[in-house]
């Protein structure tokens, strides 16, 4: 198949676009590389170092016999995204490319208005070049389980039957994200749906956890130059990478509020599973399909006890912190989020266990030098 890596350069984009690569898929990589520029504006740096994506492709094409193409742009210019449609025609398109963070987004005003409109526009720049161009091309989008927010019922994929004064219907499951970033996947997913209703065109949402882990097959062939990137910074890294990075350097694993909080997540190699299974089984004309995806779930405090038992076995004298909750959001709630779907079209869950956090913290270890311990604890506050 044809496909096109929207945010290719990013964390989960590279090593995405490796996997299809070694496949003999025909991959082409997009990114305007705003993410570098986020980082260069906060001054965070990943704990690796990695060769720029011209270089990465480069490697990966020669030492393996590939093809793996690069256009550097931005979505939000819409003829560049039409221009790229018309020209290759994918028969899948895989979008990463938006802005990630929702501290980020709730950090001020330009900052929220450019998450909103970076992705919500450049999203529906994408959705009218594939109208135009595409139509059949299977639109496989990004979006994530914070979405869905902590309600008191289960949450389902996507869609939810109702009935209403003995009328039954179904509906978006109606969402309460908790962020500006959340909320552009929101309007993202209602576009994404109008569009497959209205112009039959045909998507996967995936509703996704966070992400943790560096190593793909792909990247363990060459580590130092096909690496993804690790952020354990306030902005783009997430806690497990934080309570890792923590670990090492002795410093306490902070957990926001009472920790009760729970957050469904899954490895590195999962997501780009659940990118192939979808990519593999697509939707029919006018469908919009949502699966969730993540494999587990857990309390911000179960997550901290696990790091601390595992990291006690490599000798290191971990404590738990908890620190004050610089977001809004309920700390005791009821969770159940379904993810049936992605199992029952054959994804084989890797479960989160001690051996796979040994494995991240022995890999940080190797970049003890390089940790800065001022990355650690949150500066932007939901509430001001
Ligand atoms: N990593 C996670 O834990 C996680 C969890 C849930 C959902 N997601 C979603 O998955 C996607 C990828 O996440 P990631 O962690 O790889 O993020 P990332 O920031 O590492 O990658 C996104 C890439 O897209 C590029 N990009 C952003 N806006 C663009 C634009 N307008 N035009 C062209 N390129 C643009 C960035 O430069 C970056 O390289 C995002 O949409 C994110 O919201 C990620």
């Amino acid at each position: 198949m044809k496909i096109l890596i929207l945010g290719g350069d990013g964390y989960l984009g590279w090593p995405t676009a490796m996997f299809f690569s070694k496949r003999n898929h025909q991959v082409i990589v997009v990114d305007n590389f705003i993410k570098k520029k986020i980082e260069l504006e906060f001054g965070f740096k990943p704990l690796n170092s990695q060769p720029s994506l011209q270089d990465r492709v480069k490697i990966w094409n020669k030492n393996n016999n590939k093809s793996i193409k690069i256009r550097i742009g931005d979505l939000l210019n819409h003829r560049f995204i039409k221009d790229i449609l018309k020209e290759t025609k994918p028969d899948v398109i895989v979008h990463y490319a938006e802005q990630p963070s929702a501290p980020y987004s709730m950090s001020n005003r330009e900052r929220a208005v450019f998450t909103q409109y970076n992705n919500v526009i450049g999203n529906l720049n994408l959705l009218f070049a594939i109208k135009k161009n595409c139509p059949n091309s299977h639109l496989i989008k990004l979006g994530t389980l914070g979405e869905y927010g902590t309600p008191n019922i289960d949450i389902e994929e996507g869609w939810l039957n109702i009935t209403h004064k003995g009328r039954r219907d179904k509906v978006l499951f109606p969402k309460k994200p908790g962020s500006f970033y959340h909320l552009s996947k929101v309007h993202d997913s209602s576009n994404i749906e109008f569009t497959c209703r209205v112009w039959g065109l045909r998507c996967t949402d995936l509703n996704q956890g966070f992400v943790y882990g560096t190593s793909t097959p792909e990247m363990s062939m060459d580590f130092e130059n096909l690496c993804t990137s690790f952020h354990y910074d306030e902005v783009f890294g997430t806690i497990l990478n934080r309570f890792f990075t923590q670990a090492v350097t002795n410093h306490p694993l902070t957990v926001y509020g009472k920790g009760n909080q729970k957050r469904g997540f899954l490895n590195l190699i999962d997501t780009i599973n659940c990118v192939n299974i979808a990519a593999m089984n697509p939707p029919k004309k006018s469908e919009f399909r949502v699966f969730n995806q993540f494999t587990d779930f857990k309390t911000l405090n179960q997550l901290a006890k696990d790091v601390q038992s595992a990291s006690k076995k490599i000798g290191l004298k971990t404590k738990i912190k908890k620190i004050k909750n610089p977001r809004k959001e309920m700390e005791d709630h009821y969770y159940n989020p379904k993810n049936t779907s992605l199992i029952s079209l054959g994804l084989k869950p890797i479960r989160f266990n001690e051996k796979i956090i040994l494995d991240n913290l022995k890999l940080v270890q190797k970049f003890k030098k390089r940790i800065n311990k001022n990355y650690f604890l949150p500066t932007v506050k939901w509430e001001k």
